[in-house]
């Protein structure tokens, strides 16, 4: 199986990269459609390994699915038949617990796997089953089968308030909403942007969901019908990935579809690095090498902070940089899987300790005291890279390491590129029509 990158970099990285759509949404939108009557056409989804592997797993439920066009989706989840998650096709991707929301919705009860462990810190699903209990599932976890049984007794009702926000928790328990009989309300919510995209799916198809400030509100809704096809945003960690690649690189990008209000905080924070950041139009940006790249630090945060997801890539630039440069991650664990590869390729980092006053606030998962977290790195550039060996142990850290190995003169090998492609469409050819030299082996 070609499961590797073979990558001989040390080139400046120029020319246009066109945006996937978001992994984030497409996974969503497909869940959310299996809610839906009829056929559910959906608009620039990336044929990612995730989405594939979600497909399947969709499939073996009994629903329908098919690309049409390279990335237009038509799904029909009327066929649905069965209400159990398979524990091998649901193990293979973790928003497999999201279907919580259709199989209930269809079939009044349903059997859903722990989605487990994951690569980036333990992820529990505690403060998601918390909250469909509170708005009146009823949900009970077998420990020596690994599954969740949930049952609908009444109609959901009520407000739940997430005790520090969640993501897909928000976005599985307002689907839960979708429902009620009466009205659903979330507080204390994740506010990132692919949220507000399956809001504006669900609401242009019957769905009322009002958000205000920090919360969600969800009124009945008769019947999902799509009246026309959805186009799901663009992919924002595509285009901090090449971003930073190209200026990492001493290249020049120009990256559309983009809105401003996507990636925001991470134009500020390049900007400060003495990067050129220009904005060609509406949706269009460039990003350029101007020399020197100045080290800025960075701290994790939900949206409108600099993401998570964003600073694996960040790691790249830095050790370019010329000086030293902080990362604290505050959203997860285990997200600094890239730190020994990226050693291998010859940069300098190092784990410090993380200075924090209440870390049980201050980090937004479950915070255990008796635990060793390393939740923040050093970088100190710029370092010449030179070729290596490396490992892939999640999608983003994959990101990094690729890129480093772009960066590093000679040839790299870099495995676990299905790893990668879990989340970045035609990863190859973008970075070949870059000018980068890489190949599948
Ligand atoms: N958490 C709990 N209990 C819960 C829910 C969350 O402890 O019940 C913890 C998590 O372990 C984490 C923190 O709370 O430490 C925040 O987690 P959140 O639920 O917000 O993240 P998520 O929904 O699991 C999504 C994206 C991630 C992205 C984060 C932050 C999807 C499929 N995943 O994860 O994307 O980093 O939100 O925006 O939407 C990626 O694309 O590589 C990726 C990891």
């Amino acid at each position: 199986m070609t499961d590797s990158y073979l990558i001989s970099g040390g080139h400046p990285l120029k020319g246009e990269v066109v945006l996937s759509g978001a992994k984030n949404v497409a996974l969503k939108t497909i869940i959310g459609a299996l809610m839906f009557k009829g056929e559910v056409t959906l608009k620039n989804i990336p044929r990612i390994n995730d989405v594939l592997d979600l497909i399947e797993l969709i499939r073996s439920l009994g629903a329908t699915a098919e690309f049409i066009q390279k990335n237009t989706l038509i799904i029909n989840g009327d066929s649905l038949k069965s209400n159990r998650v398979d524990l091998v096709n649901g193990s293979k991707i973790r928003v497999s617990f999201m279907l919580f929301a259709p199989l209930l919705h269809r079939f009044g009860e349903c059997f859903v796997p722990n989605p487990g462990g994951c690569r980036i810190g333990a992820r529990p699903i505690d403060r998601i089953i918390k909250g469909l209990i509170t708005l009146g599932i009823k949900v009970a976890y077998n420990s020596e089968t690994g599954y969740y049984h949930a049952k609908i007794i009444n109609k959901p009702k009520g407000n739940y308030k997430f005790e520090k926000p969640s993501h897909t928790g928000t976005e599985l328990l307002m689907m839960i909403g979708l429902m009620t009989g009466d009205k659903v309300v979330i507080e204390n919510i994740a506010n990132e942007p692919e949220i507000d995209d399956l809001i504006l799916y669900l609401n242009s198809s019957g769905a009322r969901i009002v958000e205000e400030e920090n919360k969600i509100i969800i009124g009945q809704t008769s019947e999902l019908k799509q009246k026309e096809a959805f186009t799901i945003m663009s992919d924002r960690n595509e285009l901090v990935t090449y971003a930073t690649l190209a200026v990492a690189s001493k290249g020049e990008v120009i990256i559309s579809p983009i809105n401003e209000n996507l990636i925001g905080s991470f134009l500020e924070i390049m900007k400060k690095t003495g990067a050129g950041v220009e904005v060609i139009s509406n949706f269009k940006y460039r990003f350029f090498n101007k020399g020197e790249i100045k080290p800025v630090d960075i701290e994790t945060s939900p949206h409108p902070g600099f993401m998570t997801d964003w600073q694996p890539s960040w790691a790249i630039l830095m050790i370019k940089a010329n000086g030293q440069s902080v990362i604290h991650e505050r959203v997860f664990e285990n997200r600094f899987s890239y730190v020994d590869e990226l050693k291998k390729l010859g940069s300098n980092i190092k784990f410090i300790e993380s200075k924090v006053e209440n870390p049980s606030d201050f980090y937004h998962f479950n915070y255990d005291k008796n635990n060793a977290y390393q939740q923040t790195i050093k970088i100190i550039g710029p370092s010449q890279l030179h070729n290596a060996i490396l490992n892939i142990a999640d999608l983003r850290a994959g990101a990094a390491l690729a890129c480093g190995a772009l960066l590093a003169e000679g040839e790299s090998v870099v495995n676990g590129a299905s790893i990668l492609e879990r989340g970045y469409e035609d990863f190859v050819e973008k970075v070949k029509k870059l000018g980068g030299e890489i190949r599948k082996i």
